[in-house]
């Protein structure tokens, strides 16, 4: 029990701590705070309260972005910078506090103590480009990159050297260009990811607003470049016991 409270404890001093949810509650304050919307600490106003719900930082960094048709929430994109909207989306899901306990989850694996370290880095919330915020493993993250799941362990092994083989530079008609993974090309669709903030977003297209080329300006390695080279070694170590021991 007390190491329950001792590891909730310290997950609240983390995101306290963190200079960018720090920053992303200044930008809050100032820009979503105000009497009309979210109300001082997202507790009030008369938009949604956004405290005591569990967000995923990707989504609610797309909604920053974008705004959501048919509500009065608008998109920001033309306001603000995207590290300053990834700040808030930070600090969004830091009012959301810490992720339910393991346990919870039917059907979540029994994780051994050697692991139990990479995996808590691979979902880490608060770090920029935390693995989970592109890709999803035990149904907790985004699902933007590869599905690990179905890999090989060995391709785990040199987590800074990962080649971006689909990486495309989509264009579209009034807007700069940006690098992203195409999801879907359709007769009438397309749909692509937004690699160019670390919290990816989905956007869709018609075929005629949006030009694809093959390659564009995106690197895993620095997607990546915040993690050590201890911290990328247990998520290797995470990541291989994962497949390792899929059922
Ligand atoms: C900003 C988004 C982003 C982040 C953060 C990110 N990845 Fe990826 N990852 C991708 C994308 C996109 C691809 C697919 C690249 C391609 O196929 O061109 C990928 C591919 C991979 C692959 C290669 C799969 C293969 O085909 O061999 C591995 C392994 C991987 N990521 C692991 C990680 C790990 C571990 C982390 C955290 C340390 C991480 N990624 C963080 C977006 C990301």
């Amino acid at each position: 029990m007390r190491r329950v409270a001792w590891a909730l404890l310290s997950a609240t001093l983390l995101r306290a701590e963190s200079p960018q949810v720090k920053r992303g509650a200044e930008i809050f304050r100032t820009t979503c705070s105000v009497a009309y919307c979210h109300g001082a600490n997202g507790t009030a106003g008369r938009a949604p309260q956004l405290t005591g719900r569990a967000f995923k930082a990707g989504d609610v960094f797309a909604l920053v972005m974008y705004g959501r048709a048919g509500t009065s929430m608008p998109g920001f994109a033309k306001q603000l910078k995207s590290e300053d909207v990834e700040a808030v989306a930070q600090y969004v899901v830091s009012l959301s506090g810490p992720a339910p306990a393991e346990a919870a989850k039917p059907g979540a694996r029994e994780i051994p103590a050697s692991v139990r370290e990479g995996k808590a880095l691979f979902f880490d919330a608060v770090r920029m480009g935390g693995c989970g915020k592109c890709h999803e493993l035990e149904e907790r993250g985004s699902a933007v990159g590869t599905d690990l799941s179905t890999l090989a362990p060995e391709r785990f092994r040199n987590l800074r050297a990962i080649p971006a083989t689909r990486i495309v530079t989509a264009k579209p008609a009034d807007e700069e260009p940006f690098p992203g993974l195409i999801v879907e090309q359709s007769a009438d669709t397309v749909r692509v990811h937004d690699l160019s903030s670390s919290l990816p977003v989905l956007r869709t297209f018609q075929p005629a607003q949006v030009h694809i080329t093959p390659g564009g300006a995106w690197s895993h390695a620095d997607a990546v470049q915040n993690y050590s080279d201890a911290e990328l070694e247990a998520i290797s170590g995470y990541l291989v016991w994962l497949v390792q021991t899929k059922p």
